[in-house]
Order: structure tokens, then sequence, then C-alpha cells
């Protein structure tokens, strides 16, 4: 058997996004309930709960990475890593084949094998202790005199992932898996697959799909809230104030988790999510078959998806 790459990930510490429409974009992320930690007119730097951040920035700052598609887009997504030696191991890997360079805030910014600009850091995030929610079922009523949680807006706790189109879903596998370190989830047999930073927590931290021009396009970025009822009221929240549902409210198959999908400034969509399986070392991937009818909810841009969930989602269960 291979030996796995012993590296810490620990999830996406930051993303940095390029926008045509700063104002627009400062609006929604406020609407979003993301927190404005810094800003100036070199942008926007946005922070979840757990101080994994957002970072915007005008298109054409200089300061970006190159953009790996027109118009408003990820520019650099950076990973979070638990101590000094990982990240030292991953800039000396890095370096054999590519430029792999620390910043003067200690950032190591590379770019992986689709061209993505990657970054690395010793992680800002805290970690959360959330309560979780009391949920009464028949014949179970643990929630006794006492109201649900009703949300009047959101307030993304942590980023949870990012989606991408790429030209080869491949090649990204080998190059997070053989040299980060990362784990298969889950997979679409030949179509996407599911991959998490680390043995143990999120389902995925990212989530690819062979794109149909076989280029790299950024998808989604998703955020985790506390629970269903945050996911509803967020996205009620933020219905109310006009902006347009991508998708949802509704629950993927693949890792249980509850969404509801807005089309965002920063490109692509936004995701509110809920109740994601966390999983092990012993978490076995699966392999699905994707179909149209159990995979519109990541048809992003797609006319044929008219931005509608189509079908039963538990039939994105049937196994490869
Ligand atoms: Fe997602």
């Amino acid at each position: 058997m291979r030996k796995r790459t012993s590296i810490a990930i620990t999830g996406i510490d930051a993303a940095v996004f390029g926008v045509v429409d700063l104002r627009v974009t400062n609006r929604f992320l406020d609407d979003f309930g993301l927190h404005r930690a810094r800003s100036g007119r070199f942008g926007v730097d946005y922070r979840c709960v757990d101080r994994s951040e957002v970072s915007v920035r005008p298109a054409d700052s200089p300061q970006l990475p190159q953009a790996i598609e027109p118009g408003s887009t990820l520019r650099e997504l950076i990973w979070g890593v638990g101590n000094r030696r990982s990240l030292d191991a991953i800039a000396g890997s890095l370096a054999r084949d590519r430029s792999a360079s620390f910043d003067s805030e200690g950032t190591l910014h590379s770019v992986d094998d689709t061209g993505l600009a990657i970054g690395f850091r010793l992680t800002r995030r805290k970690a959360l202790k959330t309560r979780p929610s009391a949920f009464n079922a028949p014949g179970c009523a643990v929630r006794i005199d006492r109201h649900a949680p009703f949300y009047d807006h959101a307030l993304p706790q942590e980023i949870s992932h990012v989606v991408l189109g790429v030209p080869d879903i491949g090649a990204v596998e080998r190059f997070y898996c053989g040299r980060l370190g990362f784990r298969v989830s889950d997979r679409y047999v030949g179509r996407a697959v599911f991959l998490r930073a680390a043995p143990a927590g999120n389902h995925h931290h990212l989530f690819v799909l062979n794109s149909a021009d076989r280029r790299i396009h950024f998808n989604h970025i998703a955020f985790k809230v506390r629970d269903i009822h945050e996911v509803i009221g967020g996205g009620q929240a933020l219905a109310a104030r006009g902006w347009e549902t991508h998708a949802g409210p509704g629950r993927h198959y693949p890792s249980s988790a509850c969404f509801w999908y807005f089309k965002s400034p920063l490109g692509g969509a936004a995701e509110y999510a809920a109740d994601e399986d966390m999983v092990t070392a012993k978490w076995r991937a699966r392999r699905f078959v994707m179909a149209p009818e159990n995979f519109s909810e990541w048809r992003f841009n797609s006319p044929a998806s008219g931005g509608a969930l189509a079908g039963a989602a538990i039939a994105g269960s049937r196994r490869a």
C-alpha cells in the first residue's frame, strides 16, 4: 500500500475573490451574514464566526494571482495547516516542481495542477463549540415548553467547502491526494470527486467536477450554519432582500447536508449548509452514478437546470 503523505491540513482558512462589482458584492456578503473584519481601498476582508475568511478585491487588483476565468471568481484558495512542520513540508514538496514562496505574513503561495492559485498558512481558525439544536420526533419529545430557534438572518460559522469545475478530476485527485494528503470521501464515477483535507472532519472541503468545456471554473463556496433552522432563516432573509436563489432549499445525498444556494456576485453561488456528515479514517468512499435527474443542484450556469432541483436527491444513492 502506498504510504500517505503525513500533512496536517485542517480545512479552508481563506478564499480570495476578485470581483467586477465591489459594492454589490459587499452588500451581498453583509446580507449573507459575514462579518467585515477589515476594509479599505484594497477591498474587504470578511470573517465567519470561526475566523475563516473571505477576502474580496477588485478583479483588476495587481495584488491578485492570475484569474482562472473572466469576470468575478475565486483567485486563491488558502488552506489552514495545523503545525509548522507540515507547512514546511508542503513548501519543500511544492518547490520541487513549481513556484512556492512565503509572503511577509507567513503564508505560502503556490499553484495547483489546474492552474488555481493556492496558499497555506498556520490556521487562524478557532474551534467552535456550538450547542446542537433539539428536535422533537413522534414518541421522542426532547424540546419541551421551548420553541425551536428562529433566525432572522444567518451567521455563517465557518467555510465548509469550495467546488470547482475542472478539466480533469483525475489530475486534481492525484495532486491533492498524492501531494497534500487529501482523501477521497465519495465519487460520481468518471464525473466528480469529493475530497477532504484530513482523515477526520468534514465529508469534503473540495468537490470537483469535470467541466463540459475542459476548463477550470469556480462553482460555489459553502458556509456552515448551526442547523436547518438557520439555513431556512438565512435563506428567507436573503430572498427578502432581493437576492436570487440558485437552488434550494434542499438536501444533498452524498454529505447529508441541508442547503440553500444563492447566485453570488463573488461568481458562481454561495451556499448555506447545515448538518454535513463528519467522517473519520474509517469512512468508506462510495461510488455513485451521476444522472441528470439526481445532480441538478450542481449544474451551475446550465440553462437545462433552470436553477431548480429536479427529481429526488435520493436518486443519487444509486451505486456504481
Ligand atoms: Fe456545496
